[in-house]
């Protein structure tokens, strides 16, 4: 704190993402990025946008990209918003929805990220507690509030909501602006898009960096009735109007279109999360049902603060969050399957050593 720091700054703590090493010095299992490379039309189009045209600003509405995932989805494109990665949409959603008079809700153990957001911006809020079991129910959220965030699945547990008790929350929420979080919905979760039509109190925030490979773009959306999406672009107007580069929009697009590939690479991360958490526990880890490209365990004897030491020295990285509650799990995104298996090896050796 220095004396020209604006008040704002005293109490904030802010946002500690995962390291992000020189390429190619660690197995990366930390930060939840795809294994596989993006889709080769992904690539094609960036090339063919990389041109002169860059001297000129992009589009401000992001018209075909927008386009692009109203198709994937069903939707008309004026209920889709787009932004530099989903973090910069929930950003501009928390400011878009809540104010310091309000009261929001979200789950004590999801991405950290929310808190972060509500300090910013001062609207205070309830961390509510999950289940025993780490699951997230309809029940959490009793009370009466302005807005309710959560990720499904969740993040880091790993663990999907059923759609019903999605719905159920939007059912008794209606003077709340519920905003689910599905970043990771792609690798088992329901998504609650096709409830959009239904429910006005309906936000759904999805992100290009996990499913489609680009997390090094920074794409992120959101999907809601119009006057939700317009509220965001009011917001991202008022702030910064040119949120997508010329070479993301032409990179997210050909993602969103390319359907083949994307099922494609889901597919063969969800079959090396199975394996890989059938593996875990035959290690002697605890690990919870996971919808997602990463997997939440703990080793009963095993401090998750050593094995991740343990692991680093091996060149693997994987991320522990030193956090109440869940500082006895490891998470571990779920890499290629020789990625997984030098994480395996790696695990049993340090098990023994430790
Ligand atoms: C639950 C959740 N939401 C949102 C994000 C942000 O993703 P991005 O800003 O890369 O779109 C992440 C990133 O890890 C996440 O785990």
């Amino acid at each position: 704190m220095n004396s020209y720091w604006s008040r704002r700054l005293a109490h904030l703590v802010p946002y500690v993402p995962g390291e992000q090493p020189e390429e190619g010095s660690f197995i990366k299992l930390n930060t939840n990025e795809n294994p596989y490379p993006p889709s080769p039309r992904v690539l094609e189009a960036i090339a063919a946008a990389a041109d002169g045209a860059l001297r000129r600003y992009p589009k401000p509405e992001c018209g075909d990209l927008r386009d692009a995932i109203a198709e994937f989805y069903g939707l008309g494109p004026e209920q889709v918003f787009v932004g530099n990665g989903s973090d910069e949409v929930l950003a501009l959603a928390f400011l878009a929805f809540f104010a310091p008079e309000d009261r929001i809700a979200f789950p004590k153990i999801s991405y950290s990220f929310y808190p972060v957001y509500a300090d910013l911006f001062a609207v205070p809020y309830d961390a509510v507690a999950l289940r025993e079991d780490f699951s997230l129910d309809a029940g959490v959220f009793a009370g009466d509030y302005k807005g309710i965030v959560f990720a499904n699945p969740n993040a880091p547990t790993g663990m999907a909501m059923p759609l019903d008790q999605v719905e159920q929350i939007l059912r008794e929420h209606t003077a709340a602006l519920v905003v689910v979080d599905e970043a990771y919905v792609d690798f088992g979760g329901e998504s609650a898009v096709g409830l959009v039509e239904r429910y006005p109190n309906l936000l759904v925030v999805q992100t290009f960096s996990k499913s489609r490979s680009l997390a090094g773009l920074r794409i992120g959306f959101a999907m809601g009735q119009q006057p939700l999406i317009e509220a965001l672009s009011t917001v991202k107007n008022s702030f910064n109007s040119y949120t997508l580069d010329r070479l993301a929009q032409a990179g997210a697009a050909a993602a969103m279109r390319d359907r083949a590939y994307f099922e494609d690479t889901c597919r063969r991360i969800v079959a090396t999360r199975e394996r890989s958490a059938q593996a875990l526990k035959e290690l002697g880890f605890f690990v919870l049902p996971s919808k997602t490209n990463f997997l939440f365990a703990a080793h009963p004897e095993q401090d998750a603060g050593a094995l991740f030491a343990a692991l680093r020295e091996r060149k693997i990285l994987v991320r522990y969050f030193n956090t109440p509650g869940i500082d006895r799990f490891l998470r571990i995104t779920v890499g290629t399957d020789a990625e997984m298996d030098a994480l395996l090896s790696a695990l049993g050796d340090s098990l023994k050593a430790i």
